[in-house]
């Protein structure tokens, strides 16, 4: 069984520091790194990282960054044979900033994948045929994320929604399309333009999602866990607590570690609960990519809970 990523690569500057710089001020900080990110790339990366048969679907800029992706990715055992390399487009970039808290801030350059368009979507048809499941974020052109969600539904392919960054415009008919849509409480109320202040604001919003037609929504909620309603079931997940050290792509290992899960056993309770621990785990450990578990890590994780 294999799952298809269709999303974003990008090469991230992450800084760590003690205090944001006001405007006109320099601050020194206090560790920094380059590092392998992007919402598709990380959750494709996790899902394989635990074992998963992952087919990514993405875009690149000919430059030094795109072929550092490009190796990360072959080192992950995903397949690249549809990672397009666009020629006078630099690879996405994130600037981060990790807070001493672990709470970060992104400015997102699209680069190349914004080139991502339906036509080289259209031209992985054969492969995404044969996917179980197809996965997507919103680091990619919104036409091609619809193009990509009808295409999953005319050949009966499961697809999970990552209203990632949020976009407020995004069309409730194409997300009542997918099987899965999983924001986190921000981009729950950016969609809704409701409070997501607490448990039952998040469960309204969602409720209020669910009552013009989504499926399954699986609300992302850091550090207290994860909601997952749909119209017969509504489940609480709490969080383990931990001192989180940086929440950069927690929400990432969330969905690679769910799809994985899922795709294998078609429980959704289940890979909600282990989705909420690989994410808590990854909070734990500096870094995107580099803090996410292999199977054997996670495994021994859970056993010492
Ligand atoms: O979700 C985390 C990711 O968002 C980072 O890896 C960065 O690339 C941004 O896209």
């Amino acid at each position: 069984m294999k799952i298809a990523v269709i999303g974003s690569t990008n090469i991230d500057v992450v800084s760590y520091i003690d205090k944001i710089p006001a405007g006109g001020e320099t601050r020194p900080a206090q560790n920094f790194h380059t590092a392998h990110g992007g919402k598709g790339a990380n959750q494709a990366v996790a899902a394989a990282k635990l074992g998963a048969n992952v087919l990514m679907v993405s875009a690149v800029g000919n430059d030094l960054f795109g072929k550092g992706a490009l190796e990360n990715f072959r080192q992950n055992k995903i397949d690249t044979s549809q990672i397009s390399v666009i020629e006078g487009v630099a690879t996405g970039e994130a600037t981060i900033i990790v807070e001493e808290s672990g709470q970060n801030r992104i400015l997102l350059y699209k680069g190349a994948n914004d080139k991502l368009s339906p036509e080289l979507v259209l031209q992985a048809a054969d492969d995404l045929k044969k996917c179980s499941l197809i996965v997507l974020q919103l680091e990619i052109p919104l036409e091609t994320v619809y193009a990509a969600i009808n295409f999953a539904n005319e050949n009966k392919i499961p697809v999970l929604l990552n209203p990632a960054p949020a976009v407020k415009d995004l069309s409730i008919d194409m997300a009542c399309k997918c099987d899965f849509f999983v924001p986190n409480e921000t981009e729950l109320s950016i969609l809704t333009d409701m409070p997501v202040n607490s448990r039952d604001e998040i469960k309204s919003a969602a409720n209020s999602l669910l009552s013009k037609g989504l499926k399954n929504i699986i609300v992302t909620m850091g550090s207290q866990g994860a909601l997952w309603l749909s119209n017969d079931r509504e489940e609480f997940i709490s969080a383990r607590k931990v001192q989180s050290v940086d929440s950069t792509g927690a929400g990432d290992a969330f969905i690679g570690c769910f799809v994985e899960n899922y795709t294998k056993t078609g429980d959704i309770l289940d890979s909600v609960k282990l989705a909420s621990l690989y994410a808590t785990l990854s909070v734990t450990k500096k870094g995107t990519q580099d803090s996410y578990a292999t199977a054997e890590e996670f495994k021994a994780f859970c056993a010492a809970l």
